[in-house]
């Protein structure tokens, strides 16, 4: 089957003011006119987010972002060069052209330019710097293809089918410093990557007033208990099987390629602990478990260590959380 990317179609219903959820690198976007606060406040009812959760937009050329920042910091112009397009979102002071509604009243905006043809050719058609958030319902499993998209979100106006998302993982957010950058979000854009660009800051808080309002400690959840097991002691993965009810049935999620008894299934983020592999498969996998009327709980290997490591691990934790506490 053609899969449906009409791209005239999205651009003109973005300029119209309605809603496009659209491919990037990381995952979908649910996209609307950034400039136009109606369109954007949509976005918040459709994604059912609270209103104090501020979004990225979405460019496709520098000439954007002049007009979307105050700043002439040079450092912008720097990490553009070295990481757009690409999975990093630069915090930076808004301009009067960005409505309340997308900076959640702060005075900074996040802003990024995705590597993806489609997306790049939205913003251009549409003319207009795009507004998006990740396409899931609040708190929910991200999505990396586009029946992601239309599992959860019934009622937008459009969705352009890119295929599977290459990276997999939202994209790092920073904001700068004046003696380097912080990391608000951990993403595919690692503190090893930026620091051959900026300094890391001295001051690990950001002058932003709210570091990162949207970093919940409960988020990108399936609607099933999930755990994260202990890999040091493997006894931990008995003891929750054994604590779970005879008749349901438990998946796990293998990193390292490891197998364990007692599971009706094993998915593998990667067979050999490849990061960037892990990255493409995790949101795949939790929608498919999810979906998967065999599975009751899912019990997922950890994933140490930093950079990708971190981010990969900081979604698995806020997906258990709710399980957990
Ligand atoms: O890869 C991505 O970043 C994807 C694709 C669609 O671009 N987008 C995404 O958006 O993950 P969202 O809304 O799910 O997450 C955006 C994060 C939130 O945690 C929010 O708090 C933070 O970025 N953020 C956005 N604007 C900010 C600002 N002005 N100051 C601080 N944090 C901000
Ligand atoms: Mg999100």
């Amino acid at each position: 089957m053609r899969k449906d990317v009409d791209i005239n179609k999205a651009a003109q219903i973005i300029k119209q003011g309605g809603l496009v959820a659209f491919p990037t690198e990381t995952v979908y976007g649910l996209g609307a006119d950034a400039t136009n606060a109606q369109a954007v406040a949509r976005i918040f009812v459709e994604k059912e987010r609270p209103s104090f959760d501020p979004l990225i937009v979405h460019i496709a050329s520098m000439e954007q972002i002049h007009s979307l920042t105050t700043t002439k910091d040079n450092r912008v112009t720097e990490l553009a060069k070295k990481f757009w397009p690409g999975p990093l979102t630069i915090v930076l002071p808004k301009s009067d052209l960005v409505p309340d509604v997308v900076t959640s009243g702060l005075p900074t905006v996040g802003i990024r330019m995705p590597d993806n043809e489609i997306a790049l050719n939205l913003i251009e058609k549409s003319g207009k710097p795009i507004a998006a958030p990740s396409a899931n319902k609040f708190g929910r499993i991200s999505p990396t293809t586009a029946n992601h998209v239309k599992k959860q979100l019934k009622d937008i106006d459009y969705i352009l089918d890119g295929g599977p998302c290459k990276v997999g993982i939202e994209s790092t957010v920073i904001s700068l410093n004046p003696d380097g950058f912080v990391i608000l979000r951990e993403g595919f854009i690692t503190f090893k990557d930026l620091e051959q660009v900026l300094p890391a800051s001295k001051t690990k808080t950001s002058s932003a007033p709210l570091a990162s309002p949207g970093l919940l400690k409960s988020h990108y959840s399936p609607e099933k208990p999930i755990y994260i097991s202990d890999n040091q002691d493997f006894k931990s993965i008995r003891k929750i099987l054994d604590s779970i009810e005879p008749t349901k049935k438990a998946a796990f999620i293998s990193f390292t390629g490891i197998v364990h008894e007692g599971f009706s299934k094993t998915e593998f983020l990667s067979t050999k602990a490849d990061l960037k592999e892990a990255a493409v498969n995790l949101f795949d996998i939790l929608h498919r478990l999810e979906e998967d009327p065999n599975v009751d709980i899912i019990i997922a290997e950890p994933v140490p260590g930093d950079g990708i490591a971190k981010a990969i691990m900081d979604k698995l934790t806020k997906a258990s959380f709710r399980y957990n506490n």
